[in-house]
């Protein structure tokens, strides 16, 4: 098999692999060790030395913020040719859901329960980035997010365990393919360990409370699934989880990581996180931290300066073991070992722009947006529109926004280049009056981490009141003038992602009001929404018939959009996330605990006084332009002991008229045991394309790995002797019902 970029070189053993790691380590100084557990950013807004300086002098193993092939070759060549080891530098950046080609985000790639979206997805993306002479991506990120007002909600699979490990290990083998080395892939990182999603009132870095079998049963599993599928590296969380920091937590990154899951990658800090140990009252000084944070397993210190300021001096004077940092010096050595590095060091400069002018790449990315797409609301069956309609409005700022359209993280140096949802509809009806207005423009309260660190300078000055009023007008006079109008309204990039938390889950701006003029002028409405999180759209959904949730889908969005609304394709996505009525209602997840008073008593009902805090959509929830038939759940066995698998089967059929996917889904609950235990946990699902008047029969299996937990009360994982209930259904409020026992 080809090394990467073709090099020839042939695949090395584990033992190949370590032998080779011993001989370089044998080779290097304190110092040029403590270089290979220092990443340095490679940009401006990074006080400290000169890269190329530090690298110079072995001072660094690893390069971020840098997004230029040029650039990477020079500093490499610093790196092999004038420093004292020789070793290459890996370069990283954070290709989340695309290089060049953007992929709908991760939230929205989980929307399409079918794991092989985002495989592919991340496959082109590792294809293109390493084209670019990246090696090493921060991704995927997997933190289980049940607060909607968190802003990286956006960057992870939603709120459920189960489908969040099966993104998870199918975003790592996207990214490295069947090993790490595999030519045209880079090394994946699973970030961020653990339980960053769970901040307090959902505020970004705030700390974080979880008890062991929340960390164990719901926020772990998607890391699990990373390791099992072979990632080469995890990146440490930023915040205080129960008392002690992610990034100097030695049960997560040594007992667990290590001991109990084998994980044999490297551990790098979020950014800044070694340092910061200080400011968030954990270490006592620079020096503190970096003895904590290697002692408790973390290997590469990202751009904090604080392993090379203090681990030398820390070994020299007997504080660390020699040992401690060289565990961590071949962890990072092994994988620039099966990166190739070590033959090819270098990018080729040109590769890049033959890479992306594939069009498997556009056509991928299309697809993934299509497959992503979740049709909300669809009353008197208004959707799909009929292609010869010839008069039509497009509404709203973000329908002719391509940084909207593409997404978050899409920093360093990218240009959107993504077809909007205007130019979609455009070319999908070259010959229609398309009339459009923007309304008023939308805007964070404060600016975005992103816009400070990396400012626009072709960002327009804030409309004023009065410019917005005008564009109002404007947006209502267009509508006006149309058979039949599409508002696209939702959130601009900068909304969700990192530091993007939000206390409301409104629409921003004067969205909603101009939603609410349009709908008055009596004429049909569409609704599609761009964002990066659920949105609180409860007028919406009781007044606008058609709603399509197209989140933040990529560079092909605008067509995707098209494809959808005109019936090209019949979307088929469904919630990887609640939509809550209100952000003052998050977190809310479908699987909560029962309570003492019984669901749905009078004393039950409602839980607040003032507004139901009942899902405005459920978990799972997703239409179709057609429609389908569950039924016939059985149970290969109604009683079973510890241990064994029973399986589930139930029909699923189309009884519309067009083809179309349904996505069933199995429920489980455990009626009694060690530990109370959710109402509803997903243990199964699957993606299904049916012509009209198909069955299908779909089987999940339920064995002990999907039926044991991390009981409290018994410090331990069990699998109770218990009765089950089953539903299988459309999402999360399936009603068909099997249950069975087990027994000891
Ligand atoms: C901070 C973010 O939390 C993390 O996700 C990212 O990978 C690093 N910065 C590097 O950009």
């Amino acid at each position: 098999m080809e090394n990467p970029n073709g090099t020839g070189a042939k695949v090395l053993t584990n033992a190949e692999v370590e032998a080779r790691v011993e001989v370089i380590l044998a080779g290097l100084s304190l110092s040029e060790k403590v270089g290979q557990l220092t990443q340095v950013g490679g940009t401006t807004f990074i006080e400290g030395p000169k890269p190329e300086d530090v690298i110079r002098r072995g001072g660094a193993g690893s390069v971020l913020w840098l997004n230029d092939t040029q650039k990477f070759n020079a500093l490499q060549r610093i790196a092999v040719e004038e420093s004292p080891s020789g070793i290459p530098l890996l370069f990283a950046l954070d290709v989340i859901h695309g290089y060049r080609t953007i992929f709908p985000v991760p939230l929205a790639m989980a929307a399409s329960w079918d794991p092989t979206v985002p495989e592919r997805a991340q496959a082109v993306a590792a294809k293109e980035a390493r084209a670019a002479g990246l090696h090493w991506t921060f991704g995927p990120m997997l933190d289980i997010a049940r607060d909607a007002r968190w802003g990286r909600i956006v960057e992870g699979a939603g709120e459920d365990p189960h489908l969040g490990a099966a993104m998870a290990a199918a975003q790592v083998r996207g990214f490295q393919g069947d090993r790490l080395g595999a030519p045209d892939r880079v090394v994946a990182c699973a970030k961020h360990f653990a339980g960053y999603g769970a901040s307090d009132g959902g505020r970004d870095y705030d700390p974080v409370y979880l008890p062991e079998g929340l960390l164990r049963n719901v926020y772990f599993p998607p890391f699990h699934a990373a390791v099992e599928a072979g990632v080469g590296t995890f990146m440490s969380a930023y915040m205080d989880l129960n008392d002690v920091p992610a990034s100097g937590n030695r049960w997560l990154l040594r007992d667990v990581l290590r001991g109990e899951w084998g994980f044999k990658g490297f551990v790098v800090s979020d950014a800044l996180a070694v340092g910061n140990l200080v400011t968030q009252g954990f270490a006592r000084d620079r020096r503190d931290a970096a003895f904590r944070a290697l002692s408790a397993g973390l290997d590469m210190d990202m751009a904090s300066n604080t392993y090379p300021e203090h681990l030398e001096e820390l070994v020299d004077s007997g504080a660390l073991s020699v040992e401690l940092i060289d565990d961590a010096v071949r962890a990072i050595l092994a994988v620039k070992v099966r990166m190739g590095l070590f033959e090819q060091p270098y990018a080729d400069e040109g590769l890049l722009e033959q890479v992306v002018a594939s069009p498997e790449h556009r056509t991928a990315a299309r697809l993934a947006a299509q497959r992503s797409m979740v049709l909300l609301r669809n009353e008197g069956a208004l959707l799909p529109l009929d292609k010869g309609i010839k008069n039509l409005a497009v509404i709203g700022t973000l329908a002719n926004s391509k940084s909207a359209t593409e997404g978050s993280w899409m920093v360093f140096g990218h240009i959107p280049a993504a077809v909007t949802v205007l130019e979609g509809i455009r070319a999908k009806l070259p010959d229609a009056t398309i009339t459009y207005a923007p309304g008023p423009e939308i805007e964070r309260e404060f600016p975005s981490m992103f816009d400070i660190l990396m400012p626009d300078p072709n960002k327009p000055a804030p409309q004023t009141p009065e410019q917005a009023e005008v564009a109002f007008q404007q947006a209502v006079d267009t509508a006006r003038g149309a058979d039949l109008v599409v508002m696209v309204l939702g959130e601009h990039a900068n909304m969700s992602g990192e530091a993007a938390s939000r206390a409301s889950l409104d629409l921003p701006g004067r969205q909603e009001e101009l939603l609410k003029a349009v709908v008055a002028l009596g004429k049909p409405v569409v609704l599609v929404l761009l964002n990066g999180r659920p949105l609180s759209i409860t007028w919406a959904a009781e007044n606008v018939p058609a709603i399509v949730e197209a989140w933040e889908p990529g560079t092909e969005g605008g067509h995707a959009v098209a494809d959808i609304l005109f019936g090209d394709v019949n979307p088929g996505g469904k919630l990887p996330v609640t939509f809550p009525r209100k952000g003052s209602h998050a977190p809310l997840y479908y699987a909560r605990n029962l309570t003492h008073s019984p669901e749905g008593s009078r004393a039950y009902n409602p839980r607040y006084w003032d507004g139901l805090p009942t899902p405005l959509y459920p978990f799972g929830f997703g239409l179709s332009y057609t429609t389908f038939e569950i039924a016939n759940v059985s149970v290969s066995t109604a009683r079973m002991k510890v241990g064994e698998t029973l399986t589930v089967t139930a029909d699923v059929t189309n009884t519309g008229r067009v083809a179309g996917d349904e996505v069933v889904q199995l429920y489980i609950h455990q009626r009694a045991g060690s530990d109370t235990r959710p109402m509803r946990e997903l243990k199964g699902f699957e993606r299904v394309t049916l012509q009209p008047g198909e069955t299908r029969t779909v089987t999940f299996q339920l064995g002990p790995s999907a039926l044991r937990y991390w009981s409290t009360s018994r410090g331990a994982w069990v699998q109770d002797a218990a009765e089950f209930d089953i539903w299988v259904g459309s999402d999360s409020l399936a009603t068909l019902h099997a249950e069975f026992r087990v027994e000891s």
